[in-house]
């Protein structure tokens, strides 16, 4: 088996098999931030990424990426079930995101996952190179740091959290604590988006296991020392403001503005259809806006996406029907024949179809109740191109400590919402420029090659493996 210097081993690959409507196989960009990030930066570099494609059964045969190699792992029907839809989604997702959602605590998820980290990290163990580097991804593999560990004592091992990790009173519900946390730290350096993530795992590793901690929240565990740090995650600007930039985009933003009715406002949102963004306050801010007549259908458009996501999961499959039945509602009460007060889109996005949308919006409003960053707020001040537009966001994002000049918000309270969106609808142009320009300031050097290279040379500490990332 060929081996790589720097292996990747993330729950996702970047490509996604979905049915195309003739049942064919479709490959297409996976959903969510992570695979968006690592894909921008890893697309050029010489590297192997070891993930899950989607589907069931057999692993597909995928093309390189460039000088980037897939390494597809297949799933079976009940692994999908016990450690991706269970323990992954339904156990650790609701309890790290405040446990907006009850975490389900089931047993034989907890088997099935551990197995499939073991699978992850005996395959990642025999791609990667003598002394080469292995960066894992996200709380779908928080055992393979450890296993990786006991396979590859010769290798660096780098772990990266892209969700929050919760408070230690939350984290201490799970019943598999102990070895969650042993797994996670059995990198040399465990990377989180802010630094309050990495205190808390600090203070479990006192607690639970018996480590000694520094000031700087650095652990020594067994006689090693493991690295913690915040190392915010961004996205592509400079794709982002390419797509922006391009005349079939701006285009089709006049036109989309045409096609909603040329309102003299738009609101827009773009999340993942889940339970964690904040949706179902939004809709209810933006209802009772539009009772209170301080919104008027003819005058404002509000435009929601929702891309489809773990839809065999029960809690997205009750949410999706909930939402729906309150955009219907609200349309039903506040619409007019040819003009609905949202225009609600369930489905995937093409990446310069929403450049052009993010274009049209003149409010971008991104309220989750919890996100470890949010890379679609980053994504609409990269398109603004011209410093208009105003973004509405929510304290609880990742991204809040880096965009100061977003109007905040806390999406649980819906009078300070309604506020908030209609300050941000009513704002001054001359307020808006100096907000959005402070934001893309920020964005221009602070994009997805600067968080890579922050955490690789913080891994390496020579800078050696990220002198190899695209620039
Ligand atoms: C979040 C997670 C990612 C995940 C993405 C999409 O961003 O941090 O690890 O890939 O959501 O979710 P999915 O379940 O479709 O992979």
């Amino acid at each position: 088996m060929r081996q790589s210097s720097l292996v990747v081993v993330a729950n996702r690959l970047p490509l996604d098999d979905s049915a195309a409507p003739d049942g064919a196989c479709e490959w297409r960009r996976s959903p969510g931030g992570l695979a968006s990030a690592l894909h921008a930066i890893l697309q050029q570099t010489p590297a192997t990424w070891v993930g899950w494609a989607g589907g069931v059964g057999t692993a597909p045969t995928l093309p390189d990426i460039g000088s980037l190699r897939l390494r597809p792992m297949a799933l079976s029907e009940q692994e999908l079930r016990g450690y991706y839809e269970g323990f992954a989604n339904s156990t650790l997702w609701p309890l790290y995101h405040d446990a907006v959602e009850q975490p389900i605590f089931h047993r034989g998820w907890w088997e099935t996952y551990r197995d499939v980290n073991r699978r992850f990290a005996e395959h990642a163990a025999e791609v990667v190179e003598p002394g080469g580097v292995l960066w894992v991804q996200d709380y779908h593999l928080q055992l393979v740091p450890d296993l990786l560990r006991r396979l590859r004592p010769d290798v660096l091992i780098g772990f990266f959290l892209h969700v929050p990790f919760p408070p230690p009173e939350l984290f201490m519900q799970l019943p598999r604590r102990n070895e969650l946390l042993r797994g996670m730290l059995g990198a040399d350096l465990v990377g989180f988006q802010r630094p309050q993530a990495a205190h808390n795992v600090a203070q479990l590793a006192v607690k639970l296991l018996g480590a000694r901690v520094t000031a700087n929240d650095q652990i020594t565990l067994d006689g090693r020392t493991v690295r913690t740090g915040a190392f915010p995650v961004s996205i592509d600007v400079a794709e982002m403001q390419a797509l922006a930039a391009r005349p079939d985009v701006r285009d089709r933003a006049q036109q989309l503005r045409a096609d909603l009715g040329r309102p003299r406002r738009v609101l827009l949102s773009v999340d993942r259809l889940d339970y964690t963004k904040g949706i179902e306050h939004r809709l209810t801010a933006y209802s009772e806006l539009l009772h209170d007549g301080r919104v008027k259908v003819r005058d404002t458009v509000m435009v929601q996406v929702t891309v489809p996501s773990r839809e065999r999961v029960e809690n997205y499959r009750v949410l999706r029907d909930r939402i729906e039945g309150e955009v219907g509602r609200i349309n039903g009460e506040y619409g007019r024949v040819g003009e609905p007060a949202i225009h609600y889109l369930n489905q995937p996005f093409d990446r310069a179809e929403l450049a052009a949308l993010y274009q049209t919006a003149d409010v971008m409003v991104v309220t989750p109740l919890r996100d470890g960053m949010n890379l679609v707020a980053k994504e609409y001040v990269a398109a603004r191109a011209d410093a208009s537009g105003a973004l509405v966001l929510s304290e609880f994002t990742g991204c809040a400590a880096e965009l100061p000049d977003a109007f905040l918000v806390n999406p649980h309270d819906v009078d300070g919402l309604k506020e908030t969106l209609l300050r941000a609808m009513e704002a001054d142009p001359a307020d808006l420029e100096r907000r959005m320009a402070a934001m893309r300031a920020h964005l221009s050097s602070h994009d997805i090659v600067t968080w890579a290279r922050a955490y690789l040379t913080s891994l390496d500490r020579t800078g050696r493996v990220a002198a190899r990332l695209r620039r």
